[in-house]
């Protein structure tokens, strides 16, 4: 373990944490209806989550309304007589527009409205374009989370750039299912060898439904025990994601070395020399 666990500062009950789930009802291109938000939630609590959150779309095709996710998270909350705690965040795109938005609007689409902002990649992307973006979000004070690099062609290719991205401010979340091979075996084989750099802070189911996609992560911490150990496993799936719902420093973080002054993407950003 890089560093300590935080998991004393943790509710006595905290088990599993999923910070990326697509659980509120008709939304987006998750839940369907409210039964099935309920289903999700009742299959991630049996399966050991006790925190999750709430995270819709915000992208061309899904618009994203804080007001409305409180409303259904509501809704849903009054269904699960407190078997999971609900959290609210957002599947964020990066695209130009939500970038002015989010530093406009500082905790719109962040995770409980902290500094940990889920952000999604086009794929494919065009890095330098990206890089500035991402540069942006950090020095507004977010702690951008890379959202499923594993599936990502252009990081399946230019996997430098996810350590380049640690460096500069971001972290890594690998979707559990991955591990399992659920996305196929390039994205499977990329999440084994991101793992074993110590290339991932988070897991998340990335739930979109009952079955396929669905809001479990315990079969995934297990084969991370297998790849590395249980303290690995429980960081990545319960001591860190619980930290991020709660605003606080990571309990486990692998930073890639530094770079040399001159290739380092902070100085291709002309940010070198900055904390
Ligand atoms: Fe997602």
């Amino acid at each position: 373990m890089a560093e300590s666990s935080q998991a004393h500062s943790l509710p006595a009950d905290a088990g599993r944490a999923d910070i990326h789930c697509h659980i509120l009802p008709a939304l987006d291109d998750g839940a369907e209806d409210l039964e099935m938000s309920v289903a999700m939630a009742r299959l991630a609590a049996e399966d050991g989550t006790t925190d999750l959150a709430a995270t819709p779309h915000a992208n061309y095709q899904f618009a994203f309304s804080p007001e409305r996710n409180r409303e259904l998270k509501a809704q849903l909350e009054a269904r699960l007589d407190g078997k999971l705690r609900l959290h609210l965040g957002c599947d964020f795109h990066l695209s130009i527009e939500n970038i002015q938005d989010a530093l406009q609007n500082f905790g719109k689409y962040s995770l409980n409205g902290g500094r940990y902002l889920l952000v999604e990649f086009p794929d494919p992307f065009h890095p330098p374009a990206h890089e500035r973006g991402l540069a942006q979000l950090i020095e507004a004070g977010y702690v951008p989370v890379l959202t499923h690099p594993e599936r990502n062609r252009v990081f399946q290719t230019h996997t430098r750039l996810i350590s380049d991205f640690i460096r500069l401010g971001c972290i890594v979340q690998v979707t559990g299912g991955a591990f399992l091979g659920s996305w196929g075996r390039a994205a499977q084989k990329n999440a084994e060898e991101l793992l074993s750099h110590d290339l991932v802070h988070v897991i998340a189911s990335d739930g979109h439904a009952p079955r396929n996609r669905s809001p479990r992560l315990a079969e995934a911490a297990a084969r991370i025990a297998e790849l590395r150990d249980e303290a690995v496993a429980n960081a990545l799936s319960r001591d860190n994601p619980q930290a991020i719902l709660r605003n606080q420093e990571l309990a486990y973080h692998p930073r890639p070395a530094p770079e040399s002054k001159k290739t380092s993407l902070l100085a291709r950003l002309g940010l070198a020399g900055r904390s």
